[in-house]
């Protein structure tokens, strides 16, 4: 088995901004109910860029910053809820714009654990040796899937894209990668597909938007990330208080609060970039430690975790 470390990375966002404010102009909200209830102060919205574009862009930065020849890539994953197709995957859209021309490219549907899934398949390829790199992209249009008439969940969304290049290395980095999936709550987040519409069934119409339950989405997080954290740290020489920083998934200032409380941790170790950037779904955790970048020295024990639509959750344990 081969090591691997995280390498370098990406991000991208869309160019226009848009504040609380500017929201309350298009439906009945305020700046105060909004940072009140999530934190969130501002968001990029897609004028125009696909996720494609912003998966592409976050791609090439990443490789720029790693210094890597995209022909030496053997696989690239891209963690989406928002792809501009079903088939072509976003990856293989990736791969022809940067070149990977030696890489196996697909799309992973695990909605904001998207990012944690994907890093454990690449690592997992990695270490038994199919490939030396692997991009791995969390990218999202999420604001063509939201209803801008529905006050309760448009002004949590934003759209992005990081990206992470992971490298077979002589030091194992990546400590440990924990996931699980629990079907049974697939009802509190949902985003439909395309209806059966054939020459046997004519579908009634369905709301072509996501639906979220607030409230199982706050207590299915609250109950999960702490386990999911806990679990990610067994059987490890890590215990929680080595962890420099938590990279959760930014959806929501207050769950982040309640799990630094759960674990007894100082909620100042939750790395909060959600105030600029709203929920990007599989985007937010590399976005996240892409801004964090500039304060982990070499060394620093870091946990990334994710938990989303499906329901899905994971955790990466990984040294800087
Ligand atoms: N502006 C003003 N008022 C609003 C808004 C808004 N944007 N949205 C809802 N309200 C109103 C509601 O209409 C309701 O009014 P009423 O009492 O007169 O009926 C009131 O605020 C309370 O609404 P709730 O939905 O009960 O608000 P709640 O306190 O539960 O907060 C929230 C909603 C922030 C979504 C909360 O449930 C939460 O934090 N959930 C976690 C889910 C989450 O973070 N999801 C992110 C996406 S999923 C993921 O990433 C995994």
């Amino acid at each position: 088995m081969y090591g691997v470390k995280l390498l370098s990375m990406g991000k991208a966002v869309p160019a226009r901004n848009m504040t609380n404010d500017d929201l309350s102009k298009i439906v009945d909200t305020s700046d105060e109910w909004i940072k009140s209830r999530t934190g969130i102060e501002e968001r990029h919205i897609s004028e125009g860029e696909t996720t494609t574009d912003l998966a592409i862009a976050a791609a090439q930065e990443a490789i720029k910053n790693g210094g890597v020849d995209p022909r030496q890539i053997g696989m690239i994953i891209v963690a989406t809820i928002t792809g501009d197709y079903i088939m072509p995957s976003t990856a293989c859209r990736v791969q022809a714009a940067i070149g990977a021309v030696n890489a196996t490219a697909f799309d992973v549907a695990a909605a904001c654990s998207g990012f944690v899934y994907g890093t454990k398949l690449a690592t997992d390829a990695i270490r038994v040796g199919s490939c030396e790199y692997a991009l791995v992209i969390g990218a999202e249009v999420l604001s063509k899937t939201v209803d801008w008439e529905d006050r309760s969940t448009c002004v949590l969304f934003g759209d992005g894209a990081g990206a992470a290049i992971f490298k077979k290395h002589h030091k194992n980095n990546i400590i440990n990668i924990y996931t699980q999936s629990n079907g049974e709550l697939s009802e509190c987040l949902t985003l439909p597909s395309i209806p059966l519409n054939n020459c046997c069934v004519q579908s009634e119409r369905i709301s072509p938007y996501m639906f979220m339950d607030g409230r199982a989405v706050y207590k299915f997080a609250t109950t999960v990330v702490p386990t999911s954290i806990q679990k990610v740290l067994e059987g490890t020489e890590y215990n929680i208080d080595d962890i420099k920083y938590f990279v959760l998934h930014q959806a929501n200032s207050r769950i982040m609060d309640s799990v630094a409380k759960k674990l007894e941790v100082d909620s100042e170790k939750f790395v909060k970039n959600l105030q600029h950037y709203g929920n990007t779904s599989s985007a937010s955790v590399p976005m996240a430690l892409y801004d964090l970048q500039e304060q982990l020295a070499s060394g620093d024990p870091v946990i990334l975790c994710g938990f989303g639509g499906g329901v899905t959750w994971g955790s990466v344990l990984l040294i800087w």
